[in-house]
């Protein structure tokens, strides 16, 4: 993004021009953001460890215009259940390029899961009868729970610690990847996901000592070799102007050295080592573009635009933080104010307060930032509204990469009994 005149412009392209073409509200990513934020984090972790590669968790952005930058780049695809599996055929990816990291599976996720011979990682060592009941998955992964989660996106709860559905507790990995191999499993890796938008480097290596520590004990007791680790995503971006970033090459530096000492004090041969993050490739890639439709004074001042909670939901879900940017605006003074969607809903208010330029005014276009990862992916049709149109920007051109949702997609899957009919 950039401003020159007060004017925003997305890539090379003026919103007001996005706006004038393709309607608002409208999701726009900057595919050079991309490619850039991908080459960094990749470049960053191959210094430290060559033996290194990245899952892109589709499940934060799943246009396929976006999920085929990242194959491009050289990405494979972490897929959260059997249709991003089917997703990440579309973009040309399956086998080990996937890695399925589903939960608590239905008889038909399995079977579709082992048809497609993607990576199986499994997240409860109880699924292993259910899945051999079905045939041999090639390699696999448990997900492991070491006891530990941390997050920083409001009030999202963390995907590890004894408080989270997800993953094998750590008391039970040895049993886990013994019965696999007493069943004539050949080929392991190993998986975790514990936190969510860190910024911290030392996170990194402090979670790669703790799975290292669970699996080093499971390998050199059962005499397996992992083929892989993977640390599960992530990487976090600030959401708040001033925030600091993620130092990637720390990071990078912190794991792969605690990844060798562990590899050397467990006797490892070196697995490769995976991540499979999204918000770090594309969460500050992409931006909503709204309109000012209508503005009240009553208890306070409220700022109406169409980007409401179910154009993006973190705010009203998470209390999550979006930075806000008026078209034209950016150099006139502040002022606090509230602003809000077009839903039927108070947690639709999702800016209480924010000093906001003070001649902010119907007709004006916003930008909200950092809307590239779990917005769209999230957004929903509540309230009759529907789901956005999505606009890739490189340079000066422009793309529609989905079209605005209309009223057949609030009724496509309707059928009305013919005695409701007359
Ligand atoms: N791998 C697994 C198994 C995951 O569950 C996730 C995200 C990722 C990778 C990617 O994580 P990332 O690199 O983006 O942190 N909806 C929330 C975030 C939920 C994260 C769910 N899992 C949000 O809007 O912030």
């Amino acid at each position: 993004m950039q401003i020159i005149d007060q004017q925003i412009y997305l890539e090379e392209v003026k919103v007001s021009e996005l706006a004038a073409i393709y309607g608002t509200p409208t999701y726009v990513y900057e595919e050079n953001r991309i490619r850039d934020n991908f080459r960094r984090a990749l470049r960053a972790f191959k210094k430290y460890y060559p033996d290194f590669r990245f899952f892109y968790a589709i499940k934060a952005n799943n246009n396929l215009a976006i999920a085929n930058i990242l194959r491009q780049e050289g990405a494979g695809i972490d897929a959260a259940s059997v249709n991003e599996i089917l997703l990440a055929q579309k973009i040309g990816l399956g086998g080990e390029d996937v890695m399925f990291s589903g939960n608590f599976l239905s008889d038909d996720d399995i079977r579709q899961g082992l048809q497609s011979g993607v990576i199986f990682n499994l997240d409860d060592p109880g699924l292993l009868p259910r899945v051999l009941k079905f045939g041999q998955p090639e390699l696999l992964s448990f997900r492991v729970n070491p006891g530990y989660g941390q997050c920083e996106v409001g009030d999202f709860v963390c995907n590890a610690g004894p408080d989270a559905k997800f993953g094998v507790h750590p008391d039970q990995v040895m049993d886990a990847y013994r019965r696999a191999k007493e069943a004539g499993v050949k080929r392991f890796g190993a998986h975790m996901m514990p936190g969510s938008c860190i910024r911290d480097p030392d996170y990194f290596r402090f979670i790669t000592e703790l799975v290292m520590d669970i699996i080093g004990k499971a390998a050199r007791e059962l005499q397996i070799n992992f083929e892989f680790v993977d640390l599960g995503g992530g990487l976090g971006i600030p959401y708040k102007p001033g925030d600091y970033t993620l130092d990637i090459d720390k990071a990078a530096e912190l794991v792969a050295a605690a990844f060798r000492s562990k590899i050397a004090e467990y006797g490892l041969r070196p697995p490769r080592l995976m991540m499979e993050p999204a918000r770090y490739f594309v969460g500050d890639a992409g931006y909503i573009i709204g309109t000012v439709h209508a503005i009240k004074d009553s208890y306070k001042r409220i700022i109406g635009t169409d980007v409401s909670m179910n154009t993006l939901a973190r705010p009203a879900m998470y209390g999550a933080y979006h930075h806000i940017y008026v078209n034209g605006r950016e150099d006139e003074p502040r002022q606090p104010l509230g602003l809000c969607g077009q839903v039927c809903e108070n947690t639709d208010f999702w800016v209480r307060e924010r000093p906001l330029p003070q001649g902010i005014s119907e007709g004006d276009l916003i930008v909200v930032e950092n809307a590239g990862a779990y917005g769209y992916a999230m957004s929903y049709q509540y309230n009759g509204r529907l789901r956005p149109a999505e606009v890739l920007v490189n340079g000066k051109q422009h793309y529609l990469i989905r079209s605005r949702e209309n009223i057949d997609d609030l009724v496509r899957n309707v059928t009305v009994p013919e005695h409701l009919l007359n």
